[in-house]
């Protein structure tokens, strides 16, 4: 396993130590994820945890009932006790860059449905500034696509459609949606920004998460870090 993998590995398991039995939990998606439902799996075994899981995708739910976390959705518990996420890209006031795995808006929702929420990332991910050399995933209804990549043009931002890999066009997100990474360079105010690209009819959510990650749990090639947002209570 590479530097980056056992990184990604050891935060995620620092990541699901804050689930407590009885919990509700909002399960991100990606590779981070992964490591972190092994973990969650390997503690129901261990402890006897009773939790219950909400998926942001397809990959997690597979994962999941592969690993026989139990599941359960939003319509049965609209208040989750935690979610437990990677990211993209971190800036050191936590804000963060999500959607390289097209899960961007299960993702904010389950993160904004939950009172706590915990991030795992490498050390590689951190940055000073979000979106340099880093795009922001965009998810767009298909109706408007034409419409929303002209309004980003305007925004000076280089909008670029994400193609499907091992099959013909873009990305169909488990919403229906396409995906736009979105190119603007070194982003100043996210929060402004996100704002900004909220009120564009046809961006269905996008990837900037803004004073949303309580903490971020950051593997280096010897030791986790935990950072705490001022958000933590
Ligand atoms: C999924 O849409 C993303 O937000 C992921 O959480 C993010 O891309 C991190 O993925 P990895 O853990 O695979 O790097």
């Amino acid at each position: 396993m590479s530097w980056r993998e056992d990184a990604k590995r050891k935060a995620a398991i620092k990541a699901a130590s804050h689930i407590k039995d009885g919990f509700t939990v909002g399960l991100g998606s990606g590779t981070t994820v992964a490591y972190a439902l092994q973990e969650i799996a390997k503690r129901i075994a261990e402890e006897e945890l009773h939790i219950l899981g909400v998926p942001t995708s397809r990959q997690t739910y597979y994962l999941a009932l592969k690993q026989h976390i139990p599941l359960t959705t939003l319509d049965e518990h609209p208040q989750l006790d935690i979610t437990i996420d990677g990211a993209d890209q971190v800036s050191k006031d936590l804000n963060m860059i999500k959607g390289r795995g097209g899960a961007l808006t299960r993702e904010k929702i389950v993160a904004s449905a939950s009172k706590k929420t915990i991030y795992a990332i490498d050390e590689t991910k951190l940055t000073e500034k979000l979106g340099a050399n880093q795009p922001v995933p965009l998810e767009v209804v298909p109706f408007a696509l034409p419409a929303v990549t002209g309004k980003l043009q305007s925004l000076d931002s280089k909008p670029v459609l994400r193609e499907a890999e091992r099959k013909l066009g873009p990305v169909i997100t488990d919403n229906g949606n396409f995906i736009l990474d979105t190119y603007f360079g070194p982003i100043n105010s996210p929060k402004d920004l996100n704002r900004t690209l909220k009120l564009i009819p046809g961006i269905v959510e996008t990837g900037l998460f803004v004073e949303i990650a309580n903490i971020v749990y950051v593997g280096g090639r010897n030791t986790v870090r935990r950072l705490e947002s001022r958000l933590v209570s």
